[in-house]
Protein backbone atom coordinates (compact mmCIF):
# COMPACT_ATOMS: atom_id res chain seq x y z
CA UNK A 1 0.00 0.00 0.00
CA UNK A 2 1.14 3.49 -0.56
CA UNK A 3 1.81 5.80 2.22
CA UNK A 4 1.27 9.10 1.01
CA UNK A 5 2.58 11.33 3.53
CA UNK A 6 6.03 9.46 3.69
CA UNK A 7 6.54 9.59 -0.14
CA UNK A 8 5.71 13.27 -0.81
CA UNK A 9 8.22 14.01 1.46
CA UNK A 10 10.98 12.16 -0.83
CA UNK A 11 9.76 15.01 -3.35
CA UNK A 12 10.98 18.59 -2.07
CA UNK A 13 9.53 20.42 -4.84
CA UNK A 14 5.94 19.39 -3.69
CA UNK A 15 6.34 21.35 -0.54
CA UNK A 16 6.87 24.98 -2.81
CA UNK A 17 4.49 27.75 -3.07
CA UNK A 18 3.22 28.73 -6.24
CA UNK A 19 1.55 32.19 -6.43
CA UNK A 20 1.08 31.87 -2.76
CA UNK A 21 -0.41 28.46 -2.78
CA UNK A 22 0.49 25.20 -1.83
CA UNK A 23 1.59 23.86 -5.41
CA UNK A 24 -0.44 21.03 -6.68
CA UNK A 25 1.69 19.43 -9.45
CA UNK A 26 -0.88 17.97 -12.23
CA UNK A 27 1.83 17.99 -15.12
CA UNK A 28 2.96 14.68 -14.67
CA UNK A 29 2.80 13.51 -18.18
CA UNK A 30 5.00 16.39 -19.31
CA UNK A 31 7.81 15.93 -16.17
CA UNK A 32 7.36 13.82 -13.35
CA UNK A 33 8.90 14.66 -9.96
CA UNK A 34 12.25 13.89 -8.76
CA UNK A 35 12.48 12.71 -5.39
CA UNK A 36 15.59 13.53 -3.23
CA UNK A 37 17.48 10.08 -3.71
CA UNK A 38 17.57 10.45 -7.12
CA UNK A 39 18.57 14.30 -6.46
CA UNK A 40 21.20 13.10 -3.81
CA UNK A 41 22.20 10.69 -6.99
CA UNK A 42 22.89 13.67 -9.24
CA UNK A 43 24.95 15.87 -6.53
CA UNK A 44 27.22 11.91 -4.90
CA UNK A 45 28.40 12.39 -8.67
CA UNK A 46 29.38 15.56 -8.87
CA UNK A 47 30.72 15.65 -5.57
CA UNK A 48 32.82 12.93 -5.84
CA UNK A 49 33.07 10.84 -8.94
CA UNK A 50 32.88 13.53 -11.95
CA UNK A 51 35.28 12.45 -14.58
CA UNK A 52 35.17 11.09 -18.43
CA UNK A 53 34.05 7.25 -18.66
CA UNK A 54 35.07 4.50 -20.36
CA UNK A 55 38.75 5.53 -21.25
CA UNK A 56 40.29 6.55 -18.00
CA UNK A 57 42.69 4.65 -15.91
CA UNK A 58 42.17 6.70 -12.83
CA UNK A 59 39.95 5.88 -10.21
CA UNK A 60 37.49 8.27 -10.72
CA UNK A 61 36.82 7.26 -14.19
CA UNK A 62 36.74 3.78 -13.49
CA UNK A 63 34.26 4.29 -10.54
CA UNK A 64 31.96 7.02 -12.63
CA UNK A 65 32.74 3.80 -15.28
CA UNK A 66 31.22 1.09 -12.99
CA UNK A 67 28.08 3.35 -11.71
CA UNK A 68 26.87 4.27 -15.95
CA UNK A 69 27.41 0.49 -16.34
CA UNK A 70 25.45 -0.54 -13.31
CA UNK A 71 22.37 1.29 -14.27
CA UNK A 72 22.85 -0.11 -17.75
CA UNK A 73 22.19 -2.97 -15.73
CA UNK A 74 19.50 -2.06 -13.05
CA UNK A 75 17.45 -0.70 -16.85
CA UNK A 76 18.26 -3.93 -18.86
CA UNK A 77 16.99 -5.58 -15.58
CA UNK A 78 14.06 -3.20 -15.06
CA UNK A 79 12.42 -3.93 -18.55
CA UNK A 80 13.48 -8.16 -18.25
CA UNK A 81 15.73 -7.47 -21.48
CA UNK A 82 18.56 -10.45 -22.69
CA UNK A 83 21.46 -8.24 -22.99
CA UNK A 84 22.67 -5.32 -21.11
CA UNK A 85 24.36 -3.96 -24.59
CA UNK A 86 20.77 -3.91 -26.63
CA UNK A 87 20.26 -0.82 -24.09
CA UNK A 88 21.36 2.07 -25.47
CA UNK A 89 21.24 5.26 -23.67
CA UNK A 90 20.70 8.52 -25.44
CA UNK A 91 18.96 11.66 -24.43
CA UNK A 92 15.79 10.65 -24.27
CA UNK A 93 12.77 9.10 -26.52
CA UNK A 94 13.26 12.03 -29.67
CA UNK A 95 16.62 10.88 -30.15
CA UNK A 96 16.01 6.97 -29.80
CA UNK A 97 13.42 7.43 -32.01
CA UNK A 98 14.97 9.30 -34.23
CA UNK A 99 18.45 6.84 -34.12
CA UNK A 100 16.27 3.94 -35.39
CA UNK A 101 14.34 5.94 -38.16
CA UNK A 102 17.68 7.67 -39.33
CA UNK A 103 19.38 4.02 -39.71
CA UNK A 104 16.38 2.72 -41.42
CA UNK A 105 16.81 5.26 -44.57
CA UNK A 106 19.63 3.05 -45.76
CA UNK A 107 17.25 -0.29 -45.51
CA UNK A 108 14.13 0.68 -47.15
CA UNK A 109 13.05 0.62 -50.65
CA UNK A 110 10.50 3.51 -52.18
CA UNK A 111 7.59 0.63 -52.38
CA UNK A 112 7.83 -0.14 -49.10
CA UNK A 113 5.08 1.03 -46.30
CA UNK A 114 5.34 2.19 -42.49
CA UNK A 115 2.36 2.57 -40.03
CA UNK A 116 1.73 4.97 -38.06
CA UNK A 117 -1.24 5.79 -35.54
CA UNK A 118 -3.19 8.48 -34.98
CA UNK A 119 -2.69 8.61 -31.63
CA UNK A 120 1.28 9.68 -32.02
CA UNK A 121 3.27 12.39 -30.51
CA UNK A 122 4.72 14.88 -32.94
CA UNK A 123 8.07 12.87 -31.86
CA UNK A 124 6.38 9.51 -33.15
CA UNK A 125 5.46 11.35 -36.06
CA UNK A 126 8.20 14.11 -37.68
CA UNK A 127 11.04 11.62 -37.71
CA UNK A 128 9.38 8.70 -40.01
CA UNK A 129 8.33 11.43 -42.14
CA UNK A 130 11.84 12.31 -42.45
CA UNK A 131 12.68 9.09 -43.15
CA UNK A 132 9.60 8.89 -46.29
CA UNK A 133 10.78 11.64 -47.32
CA UNK A 134 14.35 10.32 -48.06
CA UNK A 135 13.26 6.78 -48.80
CA UNK A 136 10.47 7.43 -51.04
CA UNK A 137 8.30 4.65 -48.75
CA UNK A 138 5.08 5.59 -47.73
CA UNK A 139 2.98 6.18 -44.32
CA UNK A 140 -0.31 4.36 -43.12
CA UNK A 141 -2.17 6.01 -40.47
CA UNK A 142 -4.25 3.37 -38.02
CA UNK A 143 -6.87 5.93 -37.43
CA UNK A 144 -8.25 6.61 -34.25
CA UNK A 145 -12.42 6.54 -32.53
CA UNK A 146 -14.65 8.94 -30.96
CA UNK A 147 -13.78 7.40 -27.50
CA UNK A 148 -9.99 7.88 -28.41
CA UNK A 149 -8.76 4.10 -29.06
CA UNK A 150 -7.01 2.74 -32.17
CA UNK A 151 -9.60 1.04 -34.88
CA UNK A 152 -7.68 -1.80 -34.98
CA UNK A 153 -9.67 -4.04 -37.31
CA UNK A 154 -8.27 -0.81 -40.30
CA UNK A 155 -5.12 -1.55 -38.86
CA UNK A 156 -5.47 -5.07 -39.91
CA UNK A 157 -6.71 -4.52 -43.17
CA UNK A 158 -3.69 -1.75 -43.47
CA UNK A 159 -0.97 -4.27 -42.87
CA UNK A 160 0.66 -6.33 -46.43
CA UNK A 161 3.27 -7.43 -47.23
CA UNK A 162 4.63 -4.23 -48.03
CA UNK A 163 4.67 -3.03 -44.57
CA UNK A 164 8.36 -2.88 -42.94
CA UNK A 165 7.40 -1.02 -39.58
CA UNK A 166 5.15 -0.36 -37.39
CA UNK A 167 5.12 2.41 -34.87
CA UNK A 168 2.30 3.26 -31.96
CA UNK A 169 3.15 4.88 -28.67
CA UNK A 170 2.26 2.02 -25.45
CA UNK A 171 -0.18 4.75 -23.71
CA UNK A 172 -1.24 8.09 -25.70
CA UNK A 173 0.59 11.18 -24.32
CA UNK A 174 -2.79 13.60 -25.02
CA UNK A 175 -5.48 11.14 -23.71
CA UNK A 176 -3.97 8.19 -21.80
CA UNK A 177 -5.12 5.10 -23.98
CA UNK A 178 -3.37 2.32 -22.90
CA UNK A 179 -3.00 0.93 -26.87
CA UNK A 180 -3.43 -3.39 -27.35
CA UNK A 181 0.77 -3.25 -28.15
CA UNK A 182 0.69 -6.92 -27.40
CA UNK A 183 -1.81 -7.34 -30.22
CA UNK A 184 -0.18 -4.60 -32.36
CA UNK A 185 3.00 -6.42 -32.40
CA UNK A 186 1.55 -10.02 -32.70
CA UNK A 187 -0.24 -8.53 -35.97
CA UNK A 188 3.40 -7.04 -37.27
CA UNK A 189 4.82 -9.92 -36.53
CA UNK A 190 2.66 -12.55 -38.76
CA UNK A 191 3.65 -10.24 -42.16
CA UNK A 192 7.12 -9.79 -41.33
CA UNK A 193 7.53 -6.51 -40.28
CA UNK A 194 9.08 -4.62 -37.11
CA UNK A 195 7.88 -2.97 -34.53
CA UNK A 196 8.43 0.00 -32.33
CA UNK A 197 6.98 1.01 -29.47
CA UNK A 198 6.99 4.57 -27.74
CA UNK A 199 7.14 3.91 -24.24
CA UNK A 200 7.47 8.11 -23.16
CA UNK A 201 4.07 7.77 -21.07
CA UNK A 202 4.10 4.23 -20.43
CA UNK A 203 6.96 3.53 -18.25
CA UNK A 204 5.51 5.84 -15.27
CA UNK A 205 2.84 3.67 -15.15
CA UNK A 206 3.17 0.60 -15.68
CA UNK A 207 6.39 -2.15 -16.13
CA UNK A 208 6.88 -3.37 -19.24
CA UNK A 209 8.30 -6.98 -20.24
CA UNK A 210 9.87 -6.25 -23.32
CA UNK A 211 11.11 -9.85 -23.50
CA UNK A 212 7.44 -11.28 -23.25
CA UNK A 213 6.20 -8.23 -25.69
CA UNK A 214 8.75 -9.37 -28.15
CA UNK A 215 9.30 -6.01 -29.50
CA UNK A 216 11.67 -4.89 -31.41
CA UNK A 217 12.25 -1.23 -30.44
CA UNK A 218 11.30 0.32 -27.06
CA UNK A 219 12.05 3.52 -26.23
CA UNK A 220 11.46 6.13 -23.09
CA UNK A 221 12.64 8.82 -21.08
CA UNK A 222 14.12 9.14 -17.53
CA UNK A 223 12.40 12.38 -17.06
CA UNK A 224 8.73 10.83 -17.04
CA UNK A 225 9.59 7.91 -14.19
CA UNK A 226 10.65 10.41 -11.82
CA UNK A 227 14.63 10.69 -13.44
CA UNK A 228 16.29 13.58 -14.57
CA UNK A 229 15.87 15.43 -17.94
CA UNK A 230 18.17 14.90 -20.93
CA UNK A 231 18.45 11.07 -20.58
CA UNK A 232 16.32 8.30 -22.18
CA UNK A 233 16.99 4.42 -23.50
CA UNK A 234 16.54 2.83 -26.94
CA UNK A 235 16.16 -0.92 -26.77
CA UNK A 236 16.30 -3.35 -29.65
CA UNK A 237 16.81 -6.91 -30.35
CA UNK A 238 20.69 -7.49 -31.23
CA UNK A 239 20.32 -8.66 -34.45
CA UNK A 240 18.48 -5.50 -34.93
CA UNK A 241 20.60 -2.93 -33.47
CA UNK A 242 23.62 -4.71 -35.50
CA UNK A 243 21.68 -4.25 -38.90
CA UNK A 244 21.13 -0.79 -38.33
CA UNK A 245 24.32 1.90 -39.14
CA UNK A 246 25.92 4.55 -36.55
CA UNK A 247 23.84 7.34 -35.60
CA UNK A 248 26.56 9.95 -35.13
CA UNK A 249 30.20 9.44 -35.69
CA UNK A 250 32.16 10.40 -33.01
CA UNK A 251 34.52 9.05 -30.14
CA UNK A 252 33.61 6.49 -28.07
CA UNK A 253 31.85 4.71 -31.29
CA UNK A 254 34.40 3.54 -32.99
CA UNK A 255 37.17 0.58 -32.89
CA UNK A 256 39.68 1.69 -35.07
CA UNK A 257 40.18 4.68 -36.58
CA UNK A 258 42.61 5.86 -39.45
CA UNK A 259 42.41 8.19 -42.48
CA UNK A 260 41.38 5.45 -44.94
CA UNK A 261 38.76 3.75 -42.73
CA UNK A 262 36.74 3.65 -38.73
CA UNK A 263 35.42 0.42 -38.20
CA UNK A 264 32.80 0.91 -35.23
CA UNK A 265 32.68 -0.18 -31.69
CA UNK A 266 30.58 -3.58 -30.74
CA UNK A 267 26.98 -2.43 -29.08
CA UNK A 268 26.43 -0.42 -27.20
CA UNK A 269 28.88 1.87 -27.78
CA UNK A 270 28.20 2.18 -31.39
CA UNK A 271 25.14 4.31 -30.73
CA UNK A 272 27.21 6.32 -28.26
CA UNK A 273 29.26 8.51 -29.93
CA UNK A 274 30.78 11.51 -27.74
CA UNK A 275 30.62 12.24 -23.92
CA UNK A 276 26.89 11.09 -22.79
CA UNK A 277 24.78 12.38 -19.84
CA UNK A 278 26.91 10.60 -16.83
CA UNK A 279 24.92 11.85 -14.32
CA UNK A 280 21.45 11.61 -15.80
CA UNK A 281 22.47 8.29 -16.71
CA UNK A 282 23.32 6.97 -13.18
CA UNK A 283 20.60 8.97 -12.00
CA UNK A 284 18.05 7.36 -14.72
CA UNK A 285 19.01 3.62 -13.03
CA UNK A 286 18.30 5.38 -9.34
CA UNK A 287 15.13 6.62 -10.54
CA UNK A 288 14.17 3.07 -11.39
CA UNK A 289 15.40 2.06 -7.91
CA UNK A 290 13.19 4.58 -6.43
CA UNK A 291 10.23 3.54 -8.30
CA UNK A 292 10.82 -0.02 -8.03
CA UNK A 293 11.12 0.72 -3.88
CA UNK A 294 7.16 1.99 -3.73
CA UNK A 295 6.45 -1.42 -6.22
CA UNK A 296 4.74 -0.91 -10.01
CA UNK A 297 1.54 -2.93 -8.19
CA UNK A 298 0.71 -0.32 -5.22
CA UNK A 299 1.50 2.68 -8.28
CA UNK A 300 -0.73 0.72 -10.86
CA UNK A 301 -3.60 0.01 -8.00
CA UNK A 302 -3.39 3.94 -6.34
CA UNK A 303 -3.17 5.43 -9.61
CA UNK A 304 -6.20 3.58 -10.46
CA UNK A 305 -8.40 4.70 -7.60
CA UNK A 306 -6.97 8.37 -8.40
CA UNK A 307 -8.14 8.61 -11.96
CA UNK A 308 -11.45 7.28 -10.95
CA UNK A 309 -12.29 9.48 -8.23
CA UNK A 310 -11.02 12.62 -10.39
CA UNK A 311 -13.78 11.43 -13.54
CA UNK A 312 -16.11 11.30 -10.83
CA UNK A 313 -15.71 14.56 -9.72
CA UNK A 314 -14.82 16.05 -12.84
CA UNK A 315 -17.95 14.89 -14.56
CA UNK A 316 -19.69 16.69 -11.93
CA UNK A 317 -19.04 20.07 -13.63
CA UNK A 318 -21.37 21.63 -16.23
CA UNK A 319 -20.48 21.60 -19.39
CA UNK A 320 -17.33 19.76 -19.20
CA UNK A 321 -16.52 17.53 -22.02
CA UNK A 322 -13.42 14.20 -21.21
CA UNK A 323 -11.51 13.28 -24.15
CA UNK A 324 -10.87 9.24 -23.83
CA UNK A 325 -13.16 8.53 -20.94
CA UNK A 326 -11.99 4.74 -21.53
CA UNK A 327 -11.54 2.15 -19.39
CA UNK A 328 -8.06 1.24 -20.13
CA UNK A 329 -5.77 4.02 -19.66
CA UNK A 330 -3.46 6.12 -17.08
CA UNK A 331 -4.14 8.83 -14.86
CA UNK A 332 -4.63 11.36 -17.48
CA UNK A 333 -7.92 13.16 -17.71
CA UNK A 334 -8.17 15.42 -20.91
CA UNK A 335 -10.95 17.82 -21.17
CA UNK A 336 -12.59 20.98 -22.51
CA UNK A 337 -15.59 22.99 -20.95
CA UNK A 338 -18.21 24.10 -23.19
CA UNK A 339 -16.94 27.71 -24.81
CA UNK A 340 -13.89 28.27 -23.13
CA UNK A 341 -10.59 28.08 -24.28
CA UNK A 342 -8.38 25.12 -22.34
CA UNK A 343 -5.52 28.43 -21.78
CA UNK A 344 -8.25 30.57 -19.83
CA UNK A 345 -8.56 27.68 -17.58
CA UNK A 346 -5.08 26.85 -17.44
CA UNK A 347 -3.76 30.15 -16.70
CA UNK A 348 -6.50 30.73 -13.89
CA UNK A 349 -5.45 27.26 -11.89
CA UNK A 350 -1.89 28.27 -12.64
CA UNK A 351 -2.96 31.44 -10.18
CA UNK A 352 -4.10 29.50 -7.52
CA UNK A 353 -0.57 27.19 -7.55
CA UNK A 354 -2.07 24.22 -10.16
CA UNK A 355 -0.29 23.08 -12.71
CA UNK A 356 -1.46 21.38 -15.58
CA UNK A 357 -0.99 21.49 -19.25
CA UNK A 358 -3.49 23.11 -21.71
CA UNK A 359 -2.69 23.10 -25.84
CA UNK A 360 -2.16 20.43 -28.01
CA UNK A 361 0.32 18.48 -26.35
CA UNK A 362 2.56 17.93 -29.49
CA UNK A 363 -0.20 15.21 -30.57
CA UNK A 364 -2.39 17.91 -32.93
CA UNK A 365 -3.86 15.32 -35.69
CA UNK A 366 -5.56 14.33 -31.76
CA UNK A 367 -6.69 17.46 -31.56
CA UNK A 368 -7.64 18.11 -35.08
CA UNK A 369 -9.70 14.39 -35.40
CA UNK A 370 -11.68 15.94 -32.01
CA UNK A 371 -12.06 19.44 -33.91
CA UNK A 372 -10.61 21.70 -31.33
CA UNK A 373 -7.46 23.77 -30.49
CA UNK A 374 -6.23 21.52 -27.57
CA UNK A 375 -7.69 20.30 -24.07
CA UNK A 376 -6.59 20.98 -20.71
CA UNK A 377 -4.77 17.85 -19.58
CA UNK A 378 -4.53 17.04 -15.82
CA UNK A 379 -1.88 13.94 -15.35
CA UNK A 380 -1.38 12.63 -12.08
CA UNK A 381 1.04 10.74 -10.57
CA UNK A 382 1.44 8.41 -7.07
CA UNK A 383 2.71 11.21 -4.85
CA UNK A 384 -0.66 13.02 -5.76
CA UNK A 385 -3.64 13.34 -3.23
CA UNK A 386 -7.34 13.21 -3.26
CA UNK A 387 -7.44 16.21 -1.44
CA UNK A 388 -5.53 18.06 -4.80
CA UNK A 389 -8.28 17.07 -7.04
CA UNK A 390 -11.01 18.16 -4.98
CA UNK A 391 -8.91 21.49 -4.56
CA UNK A 392 -8.70 21.55 -8.84
CA UNK A 393 -12.52 20.97 -8.95
CA UNK A 394 -13.22 23.71 -7.25
CA UNK A 395 -10.40 25.90 -8.82
CA UNK A 396 -11.81 24.62 -12.17
CA UNK A 397 -15.61 25.38 -10.95
CA UNK A 398 -13.97 29.07 -10.12
CA UNK A 399 -12.74 29.88 -13.33
CA UNK A 400 -15.70 28.82 -15.19
CA UNK A 401 -17.68 31.50 -12.90
CA UNK A 402 -14.73 34.20 -13.78
CA UNK A 403 -14.97 33.37 -17.45
CA UNK A 404 -18.60 33.50 -18.09
N1 LIG B 1 5.41 14.78 -24.30
C1 LIG B 1 5.24 15.57 -23.14
C2 LIG B 1 3.80 15.85 -22.82
O1 LIG B 1 2.94 15.15 -23.25
C3 LIG B 1 6.07 16.77 -23.15
O2 LIG B 1 3.50 16.80 -22.15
Amino acid sequence: MIDIFKIREDFPILSRKVNGQNLIYFDNAATSQTPQQVIDVITDYYTRLNSNIHRGVHRLSQEATDAYEEARIKIQQHFNVAKPYEIIFTSGTTESINLVASGFSKLLKPEDELVISALEHHSNIVPWQMLCEKTGAKLKVIPMTQEGTLDIKIYKNILNKKTKLVFVNHVSNALGTLNPVDEIIKMAHKIGAYVLIDGAQACAHIKPDLQKMNVDFYVTSAHKLCGPTGVGMLYGKTELLQKLPPYQGGGEMISSVTFEKTTYADLPHKFEAGTPNIAGGIAFGAALDYMNSIGFKNIIKYENDLLKYATKEIKKIDGIKIYGDLQKKTAVISFNIKNIHPYDIGSILDQMGIAVRTGHHCAQPIMDYFEIPGTVRASFSFYNTFNEIDIMVKGVQKAIKMLQ
